[in-house]
């Protein structure tokens, strides 16, 4: 006997929401699995448009909705609230849940899939991170005969534009962020972007895919690009380097090694030559090495194809084993290299100073890099220093940072070689 399409409600009629109705829309082949009946959005009536078929039912009462007893549900609203509710109430009668809300799942994924997993239903949420890109199914089905070791990658399509055009020019951040609202990569406020929230967000749900374990977001120590100067491009540069927003996550027994901010890579590297708003992840096993994966980390189309492929696996297998993720800690990285940034009025002895305060620590210098033609009140000079703990590097640094000498605060920033080491 033929299996009855899922009756799929759409909750939010937005960038992907909209998206998402026009590929069930122009895709009538998929109508046989799927069948659009709802789209809810607050004053629905604006949103109206005609290319949707009369079959489809507009509501802005989230009860009638559920009323409708759907047997999926596509949470393309946003934030905390009310979506979370929604989608509670949708698992709890026993609807299956898409989402594309990488805030809700940080927050609260482990309440939701326990949520699904009692009621006999499923959670989805590809476009939760790197938008079109297949990572999660990659990750869950492909990669799950490996016991994996890393995640690292570009997450914020925003930084990493930003970081990219700066490394292709020599233009200072503000000007690249204008350029990026401008052409609708950055919003208005882009703190969640430059500042790491927003990967953030996506490591916790990688983590929970890659590891099964739930990572606090307020756990994962964030460093902001904003403190990036056109002058570290240069000496990025002479080091084989680039820099970009990287998020990482990897294991070390049962602790994981969480971390979200700029970081210098190599320039051959797939996060070196990632440029644009694109997203690109590698994942590290034991068995199969590094993969990565990379494309089109945001975008209503691009995001909604990774919707509307949750949608058709779930008319693939209805029962899904439940999954739980409990809780993991996050502990501080392993010893790195780290390159050091300092912007001085120049004066003698200031570098024995900062070499004296590492060697305090046992922190050994590596090589240090000073381009000419910078003014003497504002010189910028680079220490690349070798492998050491983070918190010997915050003890050098926090001495350091009460010398006099500095025109702006010192800037340190992890060196991943490729393999990221
Ligand atoms: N855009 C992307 O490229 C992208 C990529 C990956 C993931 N995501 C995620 O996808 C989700 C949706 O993003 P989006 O870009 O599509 O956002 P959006 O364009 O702002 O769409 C959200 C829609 O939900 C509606 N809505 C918001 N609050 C509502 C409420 N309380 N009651 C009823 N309707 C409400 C909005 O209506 P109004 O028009 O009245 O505001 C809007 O139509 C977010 O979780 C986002 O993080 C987006």
């Amino acid at each position: 006997m033929k299996t009855p399409p899922l009756r799929v409600a759409l909750l939010g009629f937005g960038t992907v929401g909209g998206s998402v109705a026009r590929i069930l829309v122009e895709r009538p082949e998929l109508g046989d699995r799927i069948q659009l009946t709802h789209i809810f959005n607050r004053g629905v009536a604006r949103k109206r448009t005609d290319w949707v078929p009369a079959s489809v039912t507009w509501t802005d009462s989230i009860d009638d909705l559920f009323a409708s007893r759907p047997d999926a549900v596509v949470e393309v609203v946003g934030g905390l609230e009310p979506a979370g509710q929604w989608v509670r109430r949708a698992l709890t009668q026993g609807a299956a849940v898409v989402t594309a809300n990488k805030m809700l799942l940080a927050a609260h994924a482990p309440e939701l899939l326990h949520l699904a997993a009692t009621h006999g239903t499923q959670l989805r949420f590809e476009a939760a991170v790197a938008g079109g890109v297949p990572l999660i199914h990659g990750v869950r089905e492909g990669l799950a005969g490996d016991r994996l070791l890393r995640v690292a990658g570009i997450l914020n399509g925003t930084s990493n534009f930003v970081l990219s055009t700066m490394a292709g020019g020599d233009q200072q951040m503000g000007a690249v962020l204008d350029e990026a609202r401008r052409l609708g990569y950055a919003e208005a406020d882009p703190s969640a972007d430059i500042d790491g929230d927003d990967a953030g967000a996506k490591l916790v749900v990688l983590a929970g895919i890659a590891f099964r374990r739930h990572l606090r977001l307020a756990d994962i120590p964030r460093q902001s690009i904003r403190p990036i100067a056109a002058a570290d491009f240069r000496y990025a540069r002479r080091l084989g380097c680039t820099i970009r927003q990287i998020a990482m996550v990897e294991t070390s027994g049962d602790r994981f090694h969480a971390w979200v901010g700029p970081a210098l890579v190599p320039r051959s590297s797939p996060f070196g030559l990632n440029a644009g708003a694109n997203n690109v992840v590698t994942i590290s096993g034991h068995y199969g090495g590094e993969n990565s994966f990379s494309g089109p980390g945001a975008g209503g189309p691009a995001t909604a194809v990774a919707v509307v492929s949750d949608l058709m696996s779930l008319t693939q297998r209805t029962q899904d084993r439940g999954e739980e993720w409990p809780a993991g800690s996050v502990t501080a990285p392993p010893a790195r290299p780290y390159y050091l940034r300092f912007v001085v009025h120049d004066h003698p002895g200031i570098l024995a100073g900062i070499a004296a305060a590492l060697a305090r620590q046992g922190i050994n210098l590596d090589a240090v890099l000073q381009e000419p033609g910078y003014p003497k009140d504002a010189l910028p000079f680079v220490i690349t220093v070798e492998p050491c703990e983070a918190a010997q590097l915050k003890a050098a640094l926090d001495e350091i940072a009460r010398f006099e000498f500095h025109a702006e605060p010192p800037l340190s920033l992890p060196m991943l070689f490729h393999p990221v080491a």
